[in-house]
């Protein structure tokens, strides 16, 4: 059993996105991985520049290794991601798709993408996040840009989607983003896109809300303003995941600990929310980008150089 477990509802699964270097190098890291944790999200190893560096060449050696770890140790698995502007190899950027004729042609390499990835790790993932940041960064609410939109237009999520279902009729399927986690525009624009992919004949069940906390100031998670959000996506039939949830310490350790602890138990209030996962287990091997673009190291998750946080104990404690 899982040092982490929400004692309100039992059933309920708190998750960590992982990595297989340290789970490989790191005996702490991997301890605290199948010792605390009852799910995994790849943290990298399921994007389709690691599955596809080179067209038509599969590398799922990492990913599949993952979740042997995980089924091996009863964990379930979130599948992440398939539609990823940021996260695309070179040669899927920039297929061609200056004329119809490209654009057919492309579309069929794009889906055939799909099927392949999903084909291969059917029956495996609980849940999948179909499309992955679909707004334009710095709080926009318009889709970005990137190779889907251009071969399918506004309605790729719905192409994406249907591909997904064809492949894996089972896999739950997520449309994930960040700063959607507090009512807005941006919250609006993404209900919005999972209502009409469905009404288009999507099979979209869900959101994920990432719960990044890079700056308390601006990204603090109210309890009201997050069971407002959960009680919307409910209303609309809509299940909800804190998918990347991370709280920076920029205002101390108990800030952050009671920011954890908030988000975690509010969800924990809200049937539609339905998991809750950590972008991360151990500072150590954190990542995020500081407001110049820079790489940084962060100290945000619940461990710390192998040993557990203040915020670790305020999760165990809810
Ligand atoms: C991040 C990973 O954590 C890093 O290791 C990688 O270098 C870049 O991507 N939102 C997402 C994740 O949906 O895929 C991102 O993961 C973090 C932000």
């Amino acid at each position: 059993l899982q040092a982490l477990t929400a004692r309100a509802r039992p059933d309920f699964l708190i998750g960590a996105a992982v990595a297989l270097g340290p789970l490989v190098s790191d005996a702490g890291y991997a301890n605290h991985v199948v010792g605390e944790f009852g799910a995994l999200t790849p943290e990298n190893a399921m994007k389709p520049q690691a599955l596809a560096p080179r067209q038509g060449e599969y590398t799922f050696e990492e990913a599949d290794a993952l979740l042997d770890l995980a089924e091996s140790r009863g964990m379930a698995v979130h599948g992440h991601t398939i539609a990823f502007t940021e996260a695309m190899p070179r040669w899927m950027q920039t297929l061609p798709t200056g004329s119809e004729e490209e654009r057919r042609a492309s579309a069929a390499v794009l889906l055939d993408y799909v099927t392949t990835v999903v084909t291969h790790f059917r029956g495996r993932l609980d849940s999948l996040d179909v499309v992955n940041e679909p707004f334009d960064v710095d709080q926009g609410t318009g889709l970005q840009e990137n190779v889907w939109h251009r071969v399918f237009g506004p309605t790729y999520p719905l192409a994406v989607s249907q591909a997904v279902h064809d492949a894996d009729p089972d896999v739950r399927q997520l449309i994930n983003e960040n700063g959607a986690d507090v009512p807005g525009p941006r919250q609006d624009a993404l209900l919005r896109l999972a209502v009409e992919t469905n009404e288009q004949g999507g099979h979209i069940d869900g959101v994920g809300l990432q719960s990044h906390v890079y700056h308390l100031d601006t990204d603090a998670i109210s309890a009201e303003d997050l069971a407002t959000t959960l009680a919307t996506f409910e209303d609309a039939g809509l299940d909800v995941r804190i998918s990347e949830n991370d709280v920076t310490d920029d205002e101390g350790e108990d800030v952050q600990a009671e920011q954890y602890a908030t988000v975690l138990a509010t969800c924990l209030r809200s049937d539609a929310c339905v998991s809750y996962t950590t972008w991360g287990v151990d500072d150590r091997y954190d990542w995020f980008v500081d407001d110049d673009g820079d790489l940084q190291q962060g100290r945000d998750l619940l461990f710390s150089d192998d040993e557990p946080t203040p915020a670790y104990d305020a999760v165990r404690r809810v």
